[in-house]
């Protein structure tokens, strides 16, 4: 069974997959020309990277346990929160 960083860690994950996807069709749209998708995906993704901010949120709350203090977490914010800035 998965402890809850783990689980807030994967969904913080699937956020930023999301983001990313919405993001290229965002960018298919301006090249297309098409204003009205292309705001419906900005919305979209920034709705996205809110959530990614959430999970990322949670897991920063999760107790400091032999897993949350994996060196692992530091870089993961750090590339979580690149993403969300692009
Ligand atoms: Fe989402």
């Amino acid at each position: 069974m998965k402890r809850h960083v783990e689980w807030h860690a994967t969904g913080a994950l699937q956020e930023g997959a999301t983001y990313v996807a919405y993001k290229v069709q965002k960018d298919r749209a301006r090249g297309a020309g098409d204003k009205v998708l292309e705001a419906i995906f900005h919305f979209v993704r920034r709705d996205e990277a809110a959530h990614g901010g959430f999970y990322r949120a949670i897991i920063e709350l999760e107790p400091r346990t032999a897993t949350a203090r994996s060196p692992i977490w530091p870089m993961f914010f750090r590339l979580s929160k690149c993403q969300a800035m692009t």
